[in-house]
Order: C-alpha cells, then structure tokens, then sequence
C-alpha cells in the first residue's frame, strides 16, 4: 500500500511538472511587468530586431524562423520546435536545457505562475496588429518599444557629432552646438546602426552611455564612415 501511495505521488508529481504553465490561467498586467525582463533584448513591434528576434506573431512561428533576424543560432534553426503555450512554457523554464547551444543568455524562470503570467500577456501582445494598437495607448509606448533606441533620424544640435580627433589616448568629439568633449579612449563607443533608427549618412549622433556621465556611444549610419571621421591631431 505504501508503495503505492509513493507511485501515485510521483505520477502526480510528474503530472504537476510536466503540464505548461496555462496561458488561459496567467495574468497579463503582471506578465506585462515580467517582459521587462525580456524588453532589453526583445521588441513586440515586427521586424524590429534587437539582441533577439522580433517577438510580434510569435505563436505558430518556427523556431529561428523570422526573416528578418540576422543572428539566430545554428542550434535553434535545427531545433525543429514551433512556438505555441507549451513549447514556450519549455522554453522559458530553461532555455539552454530545451535547446542546448542556442545563443539567449538568459537563464530562465523557475516560477511556472511568473511564466504563464508572461505568457498570458505575450499571446495578445504578439497578436498580428496588436503593437500598432498598443502604440496608439497613452503610456503604452515605452513597454511596446521592449529597451527601444532613440531614434537618430533628426538630432538636436547637441547630439551631431561634427568632428572628432584622436590624440594619444584621448578622442575629442566636437558637435554642432560647437562643444567638445574630451573621453578616455577606452570609454568612446564607437558603433553603427544601418536601421530605421540609425542616423543619417554622414550625420553620426552621439549619445550618452554609462551612468558616470564619462563615457559616449557615437553611432554612424555605416562603417565606411568611422575612420574618414576621425582625425588623428593633437
Ligand atoms: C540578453 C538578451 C535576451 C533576453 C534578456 C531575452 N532574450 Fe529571448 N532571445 C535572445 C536571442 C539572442 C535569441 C535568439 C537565440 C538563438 O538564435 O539561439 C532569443 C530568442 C528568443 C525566442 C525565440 C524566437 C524565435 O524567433 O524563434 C523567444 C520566444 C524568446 N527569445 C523569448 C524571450 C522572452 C519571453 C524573454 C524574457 C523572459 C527573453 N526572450 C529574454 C535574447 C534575449
């Protein structure tokens, strides 16, 4: 008898384990605040890639499948999985343990209410048409946007970097309001953005990076434009 109380109680266990956290049982506005989360990496508008794919019309997508993303992994691409509420209950409890070698650094979450809660919230926020009607609610736009990047199309005087030279180990960076400022090498960052957010060609922006007010991103439309920038002068 007593043994076959502990079967009964494993099976139930492994019952209780192996269900996925249930979409229809989450509750959204707390799964709204969990994709914080997720929002550095990860955009719910399409096509908006950041570290990680665009999650918009994510349910029914193959794994690895949105086109517009240049840097999925080998391992995710072969994985074969299609993301529905239990595929992506399995892979929010453990990504690396569901799809070994794949390149989300993100450790997972153990809460299975914290999972469905996001997934709750998710399953309409990935809805086809769901981010535009989202960007069209007040105080919407920053959770819609995931960490979305300022957009260098039109820069104040300020943030057009108009020259910047090197000197030992220092860049100073010169912008149209007539400033310069001077940064340790090793704090300049010097990036680019070829998207829709990107400056414009021959306009590169600079914007503050770090906390300590020390150091600055500045970012060009393309590489071809960084070292006819920079001039080497003292
Ligand atoms: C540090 C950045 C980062 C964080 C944080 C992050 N992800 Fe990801 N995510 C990625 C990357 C990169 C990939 C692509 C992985 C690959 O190709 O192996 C990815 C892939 C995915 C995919 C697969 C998408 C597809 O097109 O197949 C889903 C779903 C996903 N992430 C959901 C989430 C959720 C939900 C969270 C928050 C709980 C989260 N991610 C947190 C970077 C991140």
């Amino acid at each position: 008898m007593r043994t076959m109380m502990k079967k009964l109680a494993a099976i139930a266990v492994a019952g209780v384990a192996s269900t996925p956290a249930l979409t229809q049982s989450g509750n959204p506005s707390r799964g709204e605040r969990d994709f914080r989360a997720c929002a550095p990496c990860h955009s719910l508008e399409p096509d908006r890639n950041m570290t990680g794919p665009s999650l918009a019309n994510l349910w029914g997508r193959q794994a690895g499948g949105l086109a517009s993303f240049e840097r999925y992994s080998d391992a995710l691409k072969a994985s074969g999985i299609i993301w529905d509420d239990r595929s992506l209950d399995g892979w929010l409890t453990d990504p690396q343990h569901m799809v070994p070698d794949n390149a989300m650094t993100f450790e997972g979450i153990t809460d299975a209410a914290v999972r469905a809660d996001l997934l709750a919230f998710l399953k309409e926020a990935t809805k086809p048409g769901a981010a535009s009607q989202q960007m069209a609610q007040p105080g919407m736009g920053g959770m819609m946007g995931g960490g979305r990047v300022p957009n260098l199309k039109s820069l104040q005087p300020s943030q057009h970097v108009t020259g910047i030279t090197h000197c030992r180990d220092t860049y100073r960076v010169t912008t149209a309001d007539g400033k310069t400022r001077a940064f340790w090498e090793r704090n300049l960052r010097i990036k680019t953005d070829s998207s829709k957010d990107g400056p414009e060609r021959g306009m590169p922006a600079t914007v503050p990076a770090g906390m300590m007010g020390d150091r600055a991103d500045v970012i060009f439309a393309a590489p071809d434009e960084i070292s006819k920038m920079i001039e080497q002068r003292c």
